[in-house]
């Protein structure tokens, strides 16, 4: 059995720690291992024990190589993004085509789908070579095959590219090290700050934050290398593409 084991890990990156669900897998990471130091960038400060923490006013390429130049020496065993949108200025997600705005369209892109592979090209060379984990927070709803409602066009698309991404990823590194674990990962309807507003119709079971922290760290210490390029549901089973 060939797994990154939560006792052993010592470094995590990890985007979207103010976040709901980014917020308790900090928590849950930091109770769990008491040698594990977690380095994040945020639009704002974040003032906790063993987490280096910076901040910029906008996560991209650039903060985050200088970000990532800070440590030229710490190797991470895991990082995980957790920055995602559904809603911002210009509105929620579409309910049908005359909803549809460029410059929205592009911002679900730039956030949900773009930072993911930016990130993985900046911290390239600073995993940790005997085995590591790399994943991106996706959604049930980027799956083609069980999509069935519609709607939501920006926010669903952005998280299939995300997952088209995530695989080529996972291709790349596996060719060079069988120890890395390249993940996309539906954490699961969970009470956030960015569901919140859309939560009163959802039938199905609502994860609060922890559960899904929990849930998502199972995932990632249970699934072995060999997977790597699986898109995981919170209860580990393979989503349809
Ligand atoms: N909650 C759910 O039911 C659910 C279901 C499926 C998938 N997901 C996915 O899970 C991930 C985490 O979501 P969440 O529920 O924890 O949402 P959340 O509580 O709203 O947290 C979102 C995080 O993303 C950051 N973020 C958003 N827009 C950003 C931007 N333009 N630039 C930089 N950072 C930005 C936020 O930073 P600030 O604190 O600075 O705003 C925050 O840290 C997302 O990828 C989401 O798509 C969530």
């Amino acid at each position: 059995m060939e797994k990154l084991e939560l006792k052993n890990i010592k470094n995590v990156l990890l985007l979207g720690a103010t976040g709901g669900i980014g917020g308790a897998i900090l928590d849950y990471l930091l109770a769990q291992n008491e040698n594990l130091n977690v380095y994040t960038l945020c639009r704002h400060p974040l003032e906790r024990q063993r987490v280096h923490s910076h901040v910029a006013p906008q996560v991209n390429e650039q903060s985050l190589s200088q970000f990532i130049s800070l440590y030229p020496s710490v190797k991470f065993d895991l990082v995980i993004n957790t920055i995602g949108f559904l809603e911002n200025d210009l509105g929620g997600p579409e309910k049908s085509l005359r909803d549809i705005n460029e410059e929205k369209l592009l911002e679900y892109f730039r956030i949900n789908t773009i930072l993911t592979p930016v990130l993985a090209k900046v911290v390239r060379n600073n995993l940790a070579s005997e085995g590591f984990a790399f994943v991106s927070l996706s959604a049930m709803v980027g799956s083609i095959g069980e999509n069935e409602l519609g709607g939501w066009y920006g926010y669903r698309a952005s998280k299939t590219a995300l997952n088209a991404l995530l695989k080529n990823i996972s291709i790349e590194w596996g060719r060079v090290n069988k120890r890395s674990l390249v993940l996309a990962i539906h954490p699961g309807t969970t009470q956030t700050r960015l569901s919140e507003k859309f939560n009163t119709r959802v039938t199905h079971k609502i994860h609060t934050p922890s559960e899904a922290a929990e849930n998502i760290c199972q995932i990632i210490f249970s699934t072995e290398f060999s997977r790597s390029g699986s898109f995981l549901n919170w209860d580990g089973r393979s989503i349809a593409w």
